[in-house]
């Protein structure tokens, strides 16, 4: 069999809604894939048991559609879905990645960010790229209508999954209809740090970056404990904390690799407090999908 290793992601970031992202080290899905006359799917790890094996509700099958690639697929969640890190993302990136070698189909990754991000359709409503972008290609990416960019960065970073279920469809629909002038530039002044801060390895600037006033603040009220949790890793040395893609996913950039214990700790602790349990991975911004034999 054919086997993908397609991490896990945040989207957002903040002030790049709908169209930042960035790959995480970890967690991430494993999807194998070997030829077969119809598409099957076999689901197990994190979550497996909320996640359908039909192929045309799977991201996964509605990549091997695509791709008119029938093929056996197993995936071993490495998150669970509804975590707002991007776990039906890992696995259509995953798909996309596996079939595209396994037929020889010869797309391109940014092409294939496309054909995954059609699988995302089934689940989100809406063919988002800004988590299929970073899954596949890695780094930090910056998705638009008009085509995907890419920046290869460098940054420690703490992922918090609290054990609560936000679900995408509430999340979006918390998110308001129009900014004022004053939101937008605040919002612009923001994306331009982070991206600059992307460039540069700097985490300072990054931090600074994910501040962002109009859909932030209203996905917060969703996450019980989210206030509280991010004054806490703030406090353990984040230079940022911001909702994870649609939540209710914590993400905090750290300035090092030895900050992020005690800034995980904190997260876990407020968390705690509100009554609320959770995980934290210590992790970075990681590679896209990769291939093994
Ligand atoms: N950008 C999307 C959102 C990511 O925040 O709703 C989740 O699909």
């Amino acid at each position: 069999m054919l086997t993908v290793r397609a991490p896990a992601t945040s989207a957002n970031l903040g002030s790049g809604f709908d169209v930042f992202g960035l790959a995480l080290d970890a967690p991430a899905d494993v999807v194998r894939v070997e030829r077969a006359d119809e598409i099957s799917i076999e689901v197990t790890g994190a979550g497996s048991q909320y996640i359908p094996e039909d192929p045309s509700q799977n991201t996964a099958g509605v990549v091997a559609q695509e791709l008119d690639a029938p093929a056996r697929i197993l995936i071993d969640k490495g998150v669970r879905p509804a975590s707002g890190l991007g776990s039906s993302a890992a696995s259509a990136a995953g798909a996309a990645v596996a079939l595209n070698e396994l037929y020889d189909r010869g797309y391109s990754r940014e092409e294939l960010v496309h054909i995954a991000a059609e699988g995302e359709a089934v689940v989100s409503g809406a063919a988002h790229a800004d988590n299929v972008a970073p899954s596949i290609l890695g780094g930090f990416t910056i998705a638009r209508d008009d085509g995907v960019t890419q920046v290869d960065a460098s940054l420690p970073l703490v992922a918090c999954l609290p054990d609560l279920v936000v679900s995408t469809r509430d999340a979006r629909r918390v998110v308001p209809d129009t900014v004022t002038m004053e939101e937008m530039v605040d919002t612009v002044g923001s994306a331009a740090t982070l991206t600059a801060g992307m460039h540069r390895g700097d985490p300072d600037l990054v931090g600074r970056g994910l501040s962002e006033e109009v859909v932030t603040p209203a996905r917060a009220e969703l996450i019980n404990g989210y206030e509280a949790a991010r004054s806490a890793a703030l406090d353990a040395g984040a230079t940022g904390v911001t909702v994870s893609g649609a939540g209710p996913g914590v993400l905090a950039v750290c300035r090092s690799k030895g900050d992020r214990r005690q800034v995980a700790s904190a997260l876990l602790d407020a968390f705690d407090d509100a009554g609320v349990d959770a995980r934290a991975y210590q992790t970075a911004i990681g590679r896209g999908a990769q291939v093994f034999e």
